[in-house]
């Protein structure tokens, strides 16, 4: 696919959600959780894996490098307009070949992005290869068991094994696509495990679980 048009519509989308003042889950739910992970690693370099525009580096101190991943140049140019400062940088990528030299990242967070992801198996050895020894890492994503709520918010439904693809107005009125793919949670932790990430607590809120853990 042409990067310049990667996610046009999740683009578009994303941003009307994260932007409408509706979006309470990340007030409520999400950054709490993410603000109580960011308190417990070290300050150092810390990487948003899929940052869409950004918005998750307001809650990593400036003590902390922040480093977001997207493959979306509309998003990254909208990060990079939005929030660059000294402590940041924005940088075209995907998860399944982030462009970052191993080892080089002490805790590493993805929001949103992992059910979104076919390839979990690669993006996990992605992560485990850029982190430190004992780097840590925060993987917030559709909960498996809720994925018939998930699916059940989409029109013009299709599924074909995993993937899933749905239809789903947005607050403005207008219609965009998403593609999930809906991997079992035991699968999910397994690539993990099989990439040297070591599992240390799964939380669950609302319709999405929070994967913590640390590099062997
Ligand atoms: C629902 S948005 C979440 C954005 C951001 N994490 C946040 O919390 O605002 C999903 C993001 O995942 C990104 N994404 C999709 N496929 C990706 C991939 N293969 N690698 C990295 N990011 C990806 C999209 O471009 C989009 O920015």
């Amino acid at each position: 696919m042409d990067d310049r048009n990667f996610g046009k519509y999740i683009a578009e989308e994303w941003i009307q959600t994260i932007e409408a003042p509706a979006a309470s889950v990340r007030e409520q739910d999400i950054y709490p959780l993410l603000n109580e992970w960011l308190d417990h690693v070290p300050r150092q370099t810390v990487l948003d894996i899929g940052c869409g525009q950004g918005v998750c580096c307001l809650q990593v101190c400036k003590d902390a490098f922040y480093i977001g991943v997207d493959p979306s140049p509309a998003l990254i140019h909208r990060a990079s307009s939005l929030f660059y400062d000294d402590h940041r940088s924005f940088i075209l990528g995907n998860a399944y070949a982030l462009p970052l030299n191993d080892h080089s990242v002490h805790a590493a967070f993805s929001v949103a992005v992992w059910h979104l992801l076919e390839d979990k198996e690669m993006a996990s050895r992605e992560l485990s290869r850029v982190l430190v020894e004992s780097g840590k890492f925060l993987l917030i994503l559709a909960d498996p068991e809720s994925y018939e709520a998930w699916t059940n918010s989409y029109k013009e439904v299709h599924f074909e094994g995993k993937r899933f693809v749905g239809k789903r107005e947005s607050q403005d009125g207008s219609i965009s696509t998403d593609v999930l793919y809906l991997h079992e949670l035991s699968e999910i932790l397994k690539w993990l495990q099989n990439s040297g990430l070591a599992i240390q607590e799964t939380k669950k809120f609302r319709n999405m679980i929070a994967i913590l853990g640390e590099k062997d």
